[in-house]
C-alpha cells in the first residue's frame, strides 16, 4: 500500500509545515496546527481528461495594444449588487461573498441567479434542490435562466458544467466543496485551496465569472487560509444585526473597482428589497419633537446616510454612572463625556448615559461625533432639537469641533432630504454657493451649546 501522505497546515494563516508545532512561525498563533491528508496530485485540473475544451494560451501583449473593452461587465439586475463591484460581474472574475450564518448570503446570491438574464448554474453543497426551490418561490417564481445542482464533489461539478456551459457558476459554500485530488475533509485548508485553484483554473480559462460563498469564523475573518482572500479577485462582505432588517454589502477587497461602494438591502419576507435610498428609512418621521435625538449626516463608503442618533441621560441610581452604546464605540462616548464635562462644564459625571444609533448600524465615521454631542445635550436639559438640524463634525479632546472629510456631499444630502440647518466645523473648506440649506459653522463645543440650551 501506499504510503499516506501527509502535511501540516496552520488552520489560521493556511502555513504548510512539514511537522507539526506548537506556535505558527507565520502568524503566532498557538496551537492552530493541524495535520491533513494530501495526495500530490499527478494533474490536478478542473477539466475531465476527456475534455476537448481549448486551451487559451497566454502570451506577451504591449499595454497599448490589449484591448481593456472585452472586459465588459455582467449587468446582474440587482443596482447594489453591481454598485459594490463597480458596475457588474468581470467576465472570467472570481467573487468570494463572505459573512455570518444566517445573515442571507444564500438568498442574496439565489436572488441575483435568478434575475440574471444569463445561464446561471447554482451550485449548492448546503442544502437541497427541494429546500432551494422553496426559497426560490418565495423570492421569484418565474425564472427560467437558473439551473440548481447540488453537489459538493468538484470533478462532478465540471462534469455538469461542460453539459450545461453556464454564462455564470455560483457556489455555496467553498467550505463544503471536495476534490478527489486531495484526501482530507471538506473545509479544510488544503481542500479549500484546492477546490479554488480548480475553479480559478476553470473560470479564467472560460470567462465564466464564478462567485463563491465563504463562511466566516467568529472572529469575523472568511474562514479558511488568509491566501484564499488573496486568489480571488473580489471579497465582499455581508453584513448588520440578524436582528434588524438592514443588510449592508461592502467590498473589502476589488481587483475591478473600488471598494468604497456599499450596497443597502432590506430583509423582508421575500428575500432582499435593494434600498436605493437608505436616509429616507433610517430616520424616524414622528410629528412631535422629541429629546434626545438628533441626526447625523454620515458617509458609509462614498455614500451619504443620515443617521438617528438617540441618547438618554438620566440620574444615576447606582454610584457608578452606567454608560452604554449600541452601533457607537463606547470608548469615544466616554470621551465625549470627559469633553463635555470638562470644557462646557456639564455635570454628566453622576448621570447614566445611554445611546443608541438607531437601523442596527455601527458608524464609525467620527463626524457623527457632533450629533451624539447634540443628542446628550438635548436629553440632558429635555429641549428638542428641531427635526430638520443635521450635524457633520468631529469633536476634539479640547472641545474644538473639527472639520470632516467630504463635507460637501454631507450638505447636499442634507437638503436634498430637506433639513432646514446643517451644523459643521468652520474649518471645513466650503464653496457650495446658492444653498437653501443653511450651513451653521461652529468651532467649538460652546457654541453648539449656544443652540440647544
Ligand atoms: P440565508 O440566506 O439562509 O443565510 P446564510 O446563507 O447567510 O446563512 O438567510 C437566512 C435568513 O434569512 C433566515 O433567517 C430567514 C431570512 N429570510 C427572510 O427573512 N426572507 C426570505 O425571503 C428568505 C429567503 C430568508
Ligand atoms: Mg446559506
Amino acid at each position: 500500500m501506499a504510503k499516506v501522505k501527509t502535511t501540516f497546515f496552520c488552520q489560521n494563516c493556511g502555513s504548510q509545515y512539514s511537522k507539526w508545532q506548537g506556535q505558527c512561525t507565520a502568524c503566532k498563533e498557538w496551537n492552530t496546527i493541524a495535520e491533513e491528508v494530501l495526495q500530490k496530485p499527478e494533474k490536478s485540473d478542473w477539466k475531465t481528461p476527456t475534455s476537448t475544451n481549448k486551451k487559451r494560451v497566454s502570451k506577451p501583449l504591449l499595454i497599448n495594444e490589449i484591448d481593456a473593452s472585452q472586459e465588459a461587465r455582467m449587468q446582474t439586475g440587482d443596482a447594489e449588487f453591481n454598485r459594490v463591484l463597480g458596475g457588474g460581474i468581470v467576465p472570467g472574475s472570481l467573487t468570494l461573498l463572505g459573512g455570518e450564518p444566517g445573515i442571507g448570503k444564500s438568498t442574496l446570491l439565489l436572488q441575483i441567479a435568478l434575475k440574471l438574464p444569463y445561464k446561471t448554474l447554482y451550485i449548492s453543497g448546503e442544502e437541497s434542490q427541494k429546500q432551494i426551490k422553496m426559497r426560490a418561490e418565495r423570492i421569484n417564481p418565474n425564472s427560467n435562466n437558473c439551473y440548481i445542482l447540488t453537489e459538493t464533489k468538484t470533478q462532478n461539478i465540471f462534469k455538469q458544467i461542460e453539459e450545461l456551459e453556464p454564462d455564470i457558476v455560483v457556489v455555496d459554500s467553498i467550505q463544503t466543496l471536495h476534490s478527489d485530488y486531495i484526501e482530507s475533509s471538506s473545509g479544510s485548508i488544503s481542500q479549500i485551496k484546492e477546490c479554488t485553484t480548480e475553479l480559478i483554473k476553470f473560470a479564467k480559462e472560460t470567462a465564466t465569472p464564478v462567485v463563491l460563498i465563504g463562511h466566516i469564523t467568529k472572529d469575523g475573518n472568511i474562514a479558511g487560509p488568509k491566501i484564499l482572500e488573496h486568489m480571488v479577485d473580489t471579497v465582499l462582505q455581508f453584513e448588520g444585526d440578524r436582528n434588524h432588517v438592514f443588510r449592508i454589502l461592502r467590498a473589502n477587497k476589488n481587483r475591478f473597482g473600488s471598494t468604497n461602494e456599499l450596497g443597502i438591502y432590506e430583509m423582508q419576507g421575500s428575500g432582499l428589497r435593494e434600498v436605493s435610498n437608505p436616509s429616507e428609512i433610517l430616520i424616524s418621521k414622528k410629528d412631535e419633537d422629541l429629546s434626545g435625538n438628533a441626526i447625523s449626516a454620515t458617509l458609509e463608503g462614498m455614500r451619504p446616510l443620515m443617521i438617528e442618533v438617540q441618547a438618554l441621560v438620566s440620574t444615576a441610581v447606582y454610584g457608578t454612572p452606567q454608560r452604554s452604546a449600541t452601533g457607537f464605540n463606547a470608548k469615544r462616548l466616554n470621551m465625549l463625556l470627559a469633553v463635555l464635562e470638562k470644557r462646557a462644564g456639564f455635570r454628566l459625571g453622576a448621570k447614566d448615559v445611554f445611546l443608541n444609533i438607531t437601523g442596527g448600524i455601527t458608524v464609525d465615521d467620527p463626524a457623527i461625533d457632533l450629533a451624539v454631542v447634540a443628542a446628550i445635550l438635548s436629553s440632558n436639559e429635555d429641549v428638542s432639537l428641531p427635526r430638520d438640524y443635521c450635524f457633520a463634525a468631529e469633536v476634539g479632546l479640547s472641545g474644538e469641533i473639527r472639520p470632516v472629510q467630504r463635507v460637501e456631499q454631507r450638505i447636499l444630502e442634507a437638503e436634498k432630504l430637506g433639513f432646514s440647518t446643517i451644523f459643521v466645523s468652520k474649518y471645513n473648506k466650503i464653496s457650495l454657493k446658492n444653498m437653501t440649506i443653511k450651513i451653521q459653522l461652529i468651532s467649538k463645543i460652546e457654541d453648539l451649546v449656544g443652540f440647544i440650551v
